[in-house]
């Protein structure tokens, strides 16, 4: 009798708490790259890159940008940028994995990202995490004089060259990011503002863009 008490008590707990371990999960189960077919310097780039960090990437071919839709807030460039980012949330949603970083392909990472990645200790709830950004990471509070590595909670992130979902992060994207009305960096912050979207961002950036490639989305509307 009392082991069948016992053992309802341990699949009570259970269930409790392997959601709980889902979400804290930091394993990083599969990374893509979104890549333009025509940019073979970025592709060479992101090679370089799996290298550094000892990583094989999944490589996803961006959409371009030559439908033209006249828009308000968004020029086709944009656009193309968001098809490309929901393609990879897509793709990841397609294979059972259960995290993934979405990269764009001129990201630089820093030396042992991955392994400082580790030492992180995660919240417990999350739905996608900056391993780099461009906004928040200016913020006083973000900064730490010493510059320790630390998670924060984002208020304003910046930029979608690196993050990490998981799936329940992807879903939250994907239907954020159903219809287009304004840039995704900028669609996603707001979401985040209002506390749609769990975000968080790692200081010091662990994943930097590389200036010198240039820009696939130019922010000029046109
Ligand atoms: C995880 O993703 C990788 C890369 O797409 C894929 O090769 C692998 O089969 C996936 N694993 C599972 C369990 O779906």
């Amino acid at each position: 009798m009392t082991v069948r008490i016992l053992l309802v008590v341990c699949l009570a707990v259970a269930a409790v708490l392997t959601p709980l371990f889902a979400s804290y999960r930091k394993d990083i189960d599969a990374i893509f790259v979104i890549n333009l077919k025509t940019r073979q310097d970025r592709y060479q780039h992101m090679l370089e890159q799996e290298q550094k960090v000892g990583r094989q990437f999944d490589y996803l071919d961006a959409v371009e940008a030559h439908d033209h839709t006249a828009h308000d807030r968004i020029n086709d460039h944009q656009i193309a940028c968001w098809r490309s980012h929901m393609e990879a949330l897509n793709a990841f949603l397609d294979t059972r994995n259960l995290t993934s970083v979405i990269l764009e392909d001129d990201v630089v990472f820093e030396e042992d990202a991955f392994g400082k990645f580790r030492e992180m200790v995660l919240p417990w709830r999350w739905d996608m995490i900056y391993l780099g950004e461009c906004n928040d990471y200016k913020h006083p509070e973000v900064t730490r004089p010493d510059g320790t590595f630390h998670i924060y909670k984002s208020r304003y992130p910046g930029c979608t060259q690196a993050y990490m979902v998981n799936r329940q992060g992807a879903h939250k994207l994907l239907r954020l990011l159903n219809s287009v009305t304004e840039p995704i960096d900028e669609t996603i912050i707001h979401a985040v503002m209002r506390g749609d979207i769990h975000a968080y961002g790692v200081f010091p950036n662990l994943v930097n863009q590389d200036n010198s490639f240039g820009t696939d989305v130019p922010t000029t509307l046109g």
